[in-house]
């Protein structure tokens, strides 16, 4: 199983760690951000969230991952076979967060395909609403299954099948070799055309502008942390699990500010073309741009085609290029969030890669077709909140509590450093991992959970007590379930 389950080069480990950090969150998450939590203010908090969270924790994920060699399950089992339930509700939680962002990649996948003629005709926000989603604000849609948006789901889980049932290096590997430099090129030539598109400047102004007393609100704080927890997949597991697949003379300090480097450019790139765009927009419509600007699946799905239905005849290739980029970004990060669970239940219970691959993929598969009603969007929207403003922020805590003091991270040092000409990591690195982030982090939940329970619907509760009891009862189910692997206790470790 090993060589199934190894990187063929250190560089497929940072393309691949770029694949899993690009995504969603890089093109329709922070263009919105930056600019509603005080356009050029918000590099403040920003860049103390890189600083101060990402950077430290990174490495941290990575020396542990690597150290082990081995599903974050099993590592949790060989440092605190008591935990073992919690390292489970991680991988399980990340899977859940698979099945719906499947969801999102099936509507790109529809608007990819509709791309190439506008199929979503003149009017992309009632054909988003109400003819494709057919959207309820509640679960009283669920029942009224889309075919059309299930045939869209189930082919991403097609290549998620396709791609992660082979050899690592051969499958995921390859895959983030191609695509990810691909997904910069077509990147750049979107925003460059964005660049010279008239009333470029509108939208540029007014994502930059900077509100400085916004400095003074704890909600651009938390947005500056959230955001940087989503879009570095920080927490999620996928950092522990690649670099546990790395080489020997992997140097981990570097790796880790390179993935960081490259996914900051990413999404700042990504904010010019959208507000270039957005620009445009406005200066056609003679709407301010505070009207167009909207997050999320409303900025992808009906901003965007409203441009390329002004573009004429270059919306036709244009859209296509920007709908493809957005494929590939989720399709690389969603393959490292279902690797999670894949590489643990391989691990304890024996089986193939192409085996788990199997079983997961139809397992998420079928799970996901209730992202596939009238409800979809609605249910998506919570799981959503709760697993990334909830389940990540308390995971990166008990990861700090767990692998900088129990597993103790002053280990790491003089391996890290050994292996690192440009960084060193020294005493502000572990004032950090041991008390600054979990310090940060208690805040944040707080902040998260405020969040969640203004929620109060009926059919809000319904379905966080399910998802809080999908969690628990799947964690318990595999942590009671005897292990098949004889190796499931043995984890040889790196450092010593
Ligand atoms: N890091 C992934 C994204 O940005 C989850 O979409």
């Amino acid at each position: 199983m090993a060589n199934e389950n190894k990187w063929g080069s250190n560089i497929a480990f940072i393309l691949a760690m770029i694949g899993s950090a690009v995504g969603l969150g890089n093109i329709w998450r922070y263009p919105y951000v930056l600019y509603s939590n005080g356009g050029g203010a918000f590099y403040i908090p920003y860049l103390f969230a890189i600083i101060t969270l990402a950077i430290p924790f990174i490495i941290l994920e990575y020396g542990v991952g690597y150290n082990y060699q081995a599903s974050f399950t099993k590592a949790i089992v060989k440092l605190k076979p008591k935990f073992e339930v919690y390292g489970w509700l991680l991988p399980v939680g990340i899977f859940i967060m698979t099945i719906y962002y499947s969801t999102i990649i099936g509507w790109d996948g529809i608007y990819f395909f509709l791309s190439f003629f506008k199929g979503w005709g003149t009017d992309p926000n009632t054909f988003l609403n109400v003819n494709l989603l057919q959207a309820t604000d509640s679960l009283s849609g669920v029942s009224n299954f889309i075919p059309f948006i299930a045939i869209f789901m189930l082919i991403g889980w097609f290549f998620i099948w396709l791609i992660s049932r082979k050899n690592l290096d051969k499958g995921l590997g390859k895959v983030c070799k191609i695509f990810v430099p691909l997904l910069f090129i077509v990147m750049i030539i979107i925003v460059i055309f964005s660049l010279t598109l008239p009333g470029a400047y509108i939208g540029l102004a007014e994502l930059f502008d900077p509100d400085w007393s916004l400095l003074w609100h704890f909600d651009i704080w938390m947005a500056a942390f959230g955001q940087i927890f989503f879009s570095l997949s920080l927490g999620m597991g996928a950092g522990f699990t690649y670099a546990s697949y790395t080489e020997d003379n992997i140097d981990l300090i570097s790796s880790g500010i390179c993935v960081i480097i490259a996914n900051c450019a990413f999404e700042n790139f990504a904010a010019l073309g959208v507000f270039s765009i957005l620009g445009y927009m406005s200066l056609q419509s003679g709407a301010p741009i505070s009207e167009i600007v909207s997050q999320g699946t409303t900025l992808i799905f009906v901003a965007y085609p409203q441009v390329f239905n002004i573009l004429g005849t270059i919306g036709l290739i244009l859209g296509p290029m920007f709908f493809f980029t957005v494929y590939i970004a989720g399709l690389t990060s969603i393959l490292s969030s279902f690797e999670v669970l894949s590489i643990s239940i391989q691990n304890k219970f024996a089986l193939t890669r192409r085996r788990a691959a199997g079983i997961l993929c139809l397992v998420g598969a079928l799970i996901s077709m209730v992202y596939a009603t009238s409800s979809g969007g609605y249910i998506l929207g919570i799981t959503d909140i709760f697993i990334n403003n909830i389940l990540v922020i308390f995971s990166v805590f008990v990861e700090c509590i767990l692998f900088a003091w129990i597993f103790k991270a002053e280990r790491l040092i003089d391996f890290m450093n050994g292996r690192s000409k440009a960084f060193k990591l020294g005493k502000w690195w572990l004032a950090h991992v041991k008390y600054i982030i979990p310090v940060i982090l208690v805040v944040i939940w707080f902040g998260g959970l405020g969040e969640l329970l203004a929620l109060k619907t009926t059919d809000s509760v319904i379905i966080l007590t399910g998802l809080v009891l999908t969690l628990v009862i799947f964690s318990v189910i595999f942590t009671r379930l005897p292990a098949k692997s004889k190796e499931w206790f043995v984890t040889q470790e790196r450092i010593k």
